[in-house]
């Protein structure tokens, strides 16, 4: 099972088991909300695969690892953790990079700082500095997983229409109801669109959200399972511990 080379605020490293035995038989495996693709990274390779996420930075990122990795490592070996490197990066002016720069850029952000969130830079009195992209090769095994992958950088509700057939399957992990957000807003007039979307389809659905009583009414025609899951981010477990979380089907 492959690791993602990224944390992400609502990643299912927890659930990932959970969510792998219950998907479904399919052709096509969708994720609308990619994050750092912990369900992707974990399962068997389908026929046919896409990834979406809206942030531009992080689809950028593996855009580059499928075609460039090798750059990128390569690039990242002459880094260290350090807060004057992080505030650099952090404040350069993303336009004038290359895709490839932006790449190493984000990588750099999201491992060394705080929570994967990029914006404060990480550091503790009890653990090392994340090395995880310092290791020649990691990106490699992504780069290879990535090989036959669509990679798209839209709007869900684009790519649940478009993607749309009997044999798809998709798996959402949108944000959740009511908590942090991913820098683009997600909020209940969204969530609707993805209940009426997901209301639409062909194909199967699997997914993950929180437990609050909004989302169960929103989706009392479907199945609805309710799981416990350990977070580690204190924010994140706050959060979710009020309400717990959902796994939602359409089959
Ligand atoms: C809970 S995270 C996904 C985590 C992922 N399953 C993982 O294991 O890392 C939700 C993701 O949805 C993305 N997102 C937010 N609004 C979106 C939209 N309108 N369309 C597609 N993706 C969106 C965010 O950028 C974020 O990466």
């Amino acid at each position: 099972m492959l690791k993602p080379p990224i944390p992400r605020m609502g990643g299912k490293s927890k659930l990932r088991k959970t969510i792998l035995e219950r998907i479904p038989e399919h052709t096509c495996y969708i994720e609308p909300f990619f994050g750092a693709g912990w369900v992707y990274f974990g399962k068997e390779p389908s026929k046919v695969e896409v990834i979406n996420d809206i942030d531009k930075e992080l689809i950028n990122m593996f855009r580059m690892i499928k075609h460039h990795a090798p750059e990128i490592e390569r690039m990242l070996q002459y880094n260290f953790s350090g807060r004057d490197m992080f505030e650099e990066y952090k404040h350069c002016t993303v336009e004038y990079l290359t895709e490839i720069q932006r790449a190493v850029r984000f990588l750099y952000l999201i491992s060394q700082s705080f929570a994967g969130k990029g914006s404060t830079y990480g550091y503790g009195t009890n653990k090392i500095p994340s090395p995880q992209i310092f290791y020649k090769g990691v990106l490699e095994d992504i780069k290879n997983r990535l090989r036959n992958t669509y990679v798209e950088n839209k709007s869900f509700e684009d790519i649940i229409k478009r993607y749309d057939r009997p044999h798809s399957f998709f798996f959402c992990d949108p944000p959740y109801f009511e908590t942090a957000g991913y820098g683009s807003v997600f909020g209940e007039e969204e969530h609707l669109l993805l209940r009426d979307t997901l209301c639409q389809i062909k194909g199967k659905f699997m997914m993950t959200i929180n437990n609050h009583p909004k989302v169960r009414e929103w989706y009392k025609d479907f199945k609805i399972e309710e799981v416990q899951v350990a977070y580690s981010i204190a924010k994140e477990q706050k959060a979710r511990k009020a309400y717990g979380e959902l796994i939602l089907t359409n089959y």
